[in-house]
């Protein structure tokens, strides 16, 4: 069977891009960057990119481009399958982000309609846990299900996965040219107000006043590598997913520069709109803006509603220029997510892409159910920061070091991209990756694994936000380990003919 290819080079741009933007551009960079000393962060942030953030993005796109296949295939060809679980433990990891990924996304979906007349009332914060969320039950309890979430949950899958069923140039890409440019669109509109806004200046003022003390704590370079990771949606197997349809004549390097800087730019724009719009507020008020400025969920769903509501004129359609950007860049990151396993799947039992869309998202999609429930938001909440810690980070590493140093794959892969990319990668490409990476999320990985271990949270119970053992063994850590043993399992197996 011919392998699907991208149509034009703008469509593979278009869907990396549309990948890493994504929820963590616009709720979570500005309050990381705002926690993490503000203007100076920055230089922490430009650090990270440049050293850990590009330099893997070329990596896995040359993983991709050369070997044409999954995440695990990928990794089987290159390695003479000795690191074939590499890719399935990157897969199970983003299998299960995605089943949380799409709730938020719901939620986004459904706040683009309540955006329409306010329907959260002056309450917010009670709208959301109570009314909406209808979380009335301890943290591990599932409680029954919240149709006002299930509802769009099922309609975010259906658009997932029916923009799947299309194929890679017919679906994906076509979907990615689509709504990325209205994103742009609609999100410049929704800054644009934002920054017009009285008081904006305030906010402006809170987000880029660098605090200088702030850079020498390693935290925030932890921080700042972290954040890197999530939002270019590297080691999470999607990017060697993409570039494995991009055809043989490419430019990889290039490509991996403009999607990069582009995730970069959007994150900085998302910035300064959501601390304009708290400026505004702050200045209503008559408050500080560190008083207004919340971190996680709070932000979007909580503070936004707010700003909406003080709103001089066309509140309504600001909600809903700002949720609706919510919603279209997280389909796309939901689906280059979704992508990483339906590839896996289909390749590894040779059964049809549309079979493995049916069969792993909607598994994917009726597992997500959970976060649905009474109970959904503490499991998400456990399951995510054990998975991007114990997932994501750690994927990270093992991979820079075991394709750097142990099977010393760099100065071929650098070849491989040299050869058809304009600019061409020096001996920095691999001391970021081989060195300096490694270094750093070393650091974090042993910062984590003490902290969590040694029950060093500032709670009670000194588990993270306080949870019971029980609960952060059954929702969080079993879960990370589960990734990774299925990813082992999998390897087992033997791929189909097609692709042995
Ligand atoms: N890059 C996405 C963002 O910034 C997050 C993401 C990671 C999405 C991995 C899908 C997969 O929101
Ligand atoms: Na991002």
């Amino acid at each position: 069977m011919e392998r699907s290819q991208w149509g034009t080079r703008a469509g593979f741009i278009m869907a990396a891009v549309g990948s890493a933007v994504g929820l963590g551009n616009i709720w979570r960079f500005p309050y990381v960057a705002y926690e993490n000393g503000g203007g100076a962060f920055f230089i922490p942030y430009l650090f990270a990119l440049l050293t850990a953030g590009i330099p893997i993005l070329i990596m896995e796109f040359t993983i991709g481009h050369k070997y044409r296949g999954s995440a695990p295939l990928s990794f089987f060809r290159m390695s003479g399958k000795k690191l074939e679980w590499m890719g399935w433990w990157a897969i199970f990891v983003s299998f299960v982000i995605s089943t949380y990924y799409a709730v938020i996304i719901a939620w986004a979906m459904r706040y683009t309609i309540f955006s329409v007349n306010q329907a959260w009332g002056s309450d917010t914060e009670a709208f959301l846990f109570n009314d909406f969320l209808q979380l009335t039950v301890t943290p591990g309890q599932t409680g029954g299900v919240v149709w006002g979430v299930l509802i769009p949950l099922i309609l975010v899958w259906a658009i997932a996965l029916g923009i799947l069923l299309g194929g890679v140039k017919k679906g994906i890409e076509m979907a990615n040219r689509i709504f990325i440019p209205t994103l742009v669109v609609i999100f410049l509109i929704v800054v644009i107000r934002a920054v017009t806004l009285d008081g904006a200046a305030l906010g402006l003022e809170a987000f880029f006043k660098p605090n200088f003390d702030a850079i020498m704590d390693p935290q925030v370079w932890v921080a700042a590598y972290g954040h890197i990771f999530f939002s270019l949606s590297i080691a999470f197997a999607i990017m060697i997913t993409y570039a494995s349809y991009l055809p043989k004549k490419s430019d990889i390097t290039n490509n991996a520069f403009i999607t990069g800087f582009a995730n970069s730019a959007f994150e900085l724009l998302a910035g300064i709109g959501v601390f304009a719009a708290l400026g505004f507020m702050a200045n209503q008020q008559g408050l500080a803006v560190a008083d207004v400025a919340a971190a996680g969920v709070g932000l979007a769903f909580v503070v936004f509603p707010q700003i909406i509501n003080e709103f001089p004129g066309f509140n309504g359609l600001f909600g809903v220029l700002f949720f609706l950007s919510l919603t279209l860049a997280g389909l796309t990151s939901l689906i280059s997510i979704t992508e990483t396993y339906v590839a896996g799947f289909s390749e590894k039992f040779g059964i049809s892409r549309n079979k493995a869309i049916i069969f792993g998202g909607g598994l994917a999609a009726v597992i997500s159910i959970l976060f649905a429930t009474q109970g959904g938001l503490f499991f998400l909440d456990v399951a995510d920061y054990f998975i991007n810690q114990f997932g994501v980070a750690a994927i990270g590493l093992v991979e820079v070091i075991l394709i750097v140093w142990v099977f010393r794959k760099a100065d071929m892969l650098r070849d491989h991209a040299n050869a058809i990319s304009d600019i061409r990668l020096g001996g920095w490409w691999k001391i970021c990756l081989g060195i300096v990476t490694p270094i750093v999320l070393g650091y974090m990985m042993f910062g984590l694994l003490k902290t969590n271990l040694l029950k060093e949270f500032d709670t009670e119970t000194g588990n993270y936000e306080g949870y019971s053992d029980t609960f952060i063994m059954l929702g969080g850590t079993s879960v990370a380990l589960a990734a990774l043993v299925f990813g082992i399992l999998f390897s087992f197996g033997k791929w189909h003919k097609d692709h042995a």
